[in-house]
């Protein structure tokens, strides 16, 4: 695997080594062992055209936890302004070494279009609609982790689908893993070509939550909106937000998960956003474990045992 472009690019066996890699760097962190020498001399570049919190905040530590070196660069304040395109500046950027380019982009087929440019691995941090691999890879985790197991779970993504990457990625993903994906949404916020992807479809959200063992909350992107007929928010709320009572319907195990941002009394109430069946926060700290350990396979590492070979302070 030289890049992560799409979750549906990972097997069975690839995600997997993945999510235990991601497992052994946890229990190192656990244990204070925080740093890992992997990386040293290697250069990783986030190149980040779209606003992001989570993403670029964790993929600049789990890169420097790796012991690389990292730029950052931000498409505002940059010469993107002055009408550089995106193949020159991954030019510019790969002549100063890159050996790792973590992308984010508002077209769907960035990432892809830039690992044909580019010598060095390229991560694709959410491209457009399409895909945001790293995500999945952490919901995944953070389900494996809460649940016990993938196989047969049963989980609902509900609400803006058709602008969704990351409701993407994760159908994907949970599918190459053994589990049950339904999507819930209103019938203008499902994608047009839904049938192709391998996953349930419902646009009754309780009826799908009383069979679900996970629901995955996304929020209304307004941001992409280009004529899409969207329900007032007081309507979608009403139809399609979880709230306590709803979320009292699921059973006693039943995990509520979300990518962030969220938009507290929309898509999810802030009494389920604070619930400890809510795994917000735990997502995020997990990503930065998916995060050290897909840069750690890409750039570096090999199949041995991280915490055996590699761990230092
Ligand atoms: N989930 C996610 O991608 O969040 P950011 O936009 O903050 O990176």
């Amino acid at each position: 695997m030289r890049h992560l472009l799409s979750a549906g690019d990972l097997s069975r066996d690839e995600a997997t080594l993945i999510l235990d890699t991601a497992r052994e760097l946890a229990q190192a962190g656990a244990r204070s062992v925080k740093k890992f020498p992997t990386l040293r001399g290697r250069t990783v570049v986030n190149l980040f055209y779209e606003d992001s919190t989570r993403t670029r905040t964790s993929f600049e530590l789990a890169a420097k936890r790796l012991s690389a070196d990292v730029i950052n660069f931000s498409a505002k304040g940059s010469s993107v302004s002055k009408g550089e395109s995106l193949k020159d500046t991954a030019l510019t950027l790969q002549a100063m070494g890159a050996d790792g380019v973590v992308i984010r982009h508002s077209a769907s087929g960035a990432a892809h279009r830039l690992s044909g440019w580019v010598d060095g691995s390229v991560l694709n941090a959410g491209d457009g609609t399409h895909e945001h691999p790293t995500q999945a890879l952490l919901d995944v985790y953070t389900m494996r982790e809460r649940m016990g197991r993938l196989d047969g779970l049963r989980v609902a993504i509900v609400g803006d689908v058709r602008h969704s990457r990351v409701a993407r990625s994760n159908v994907l993903l949970l599918h190459t893993l053994g589990a049950e994906t339904t999507l819930v949404a209103p019938p203008t916020l499902m994608p047009v070509s839904v049938h192709t992807w391998p996953c349930s479809v419902s646009y009754d959200l309780d009826e799908t939550l009383a069979k679900s063992d996970v629901v995955m909350m996304l929020r209304v992107q307004a941001e992409r909106m280009q004529g899409a007929y969207f329900p007032t928010p007081r309507e979608y709320s009403r139809r399609y937000g979880l709230d306590g009572e709803r979320f009292a319907k699921m059973h006693d195990e039943a995990i509520a998960m979300h990518p962030g941002p969220m938009v507290r009394g929309m898509e999810i109430s802030a009494e389920v956003a604070d619930s400890p069946r809510c795994t917000v926060t735990e997502q995020v700290a997990n990503g930065l474990s998916i995060r050290m350990a897909v840069l750690y396979l890409l750039l570096g590492g090999s199949e041995s045992a991280i915490g055996a070979r590699d761990a230092g302070n």
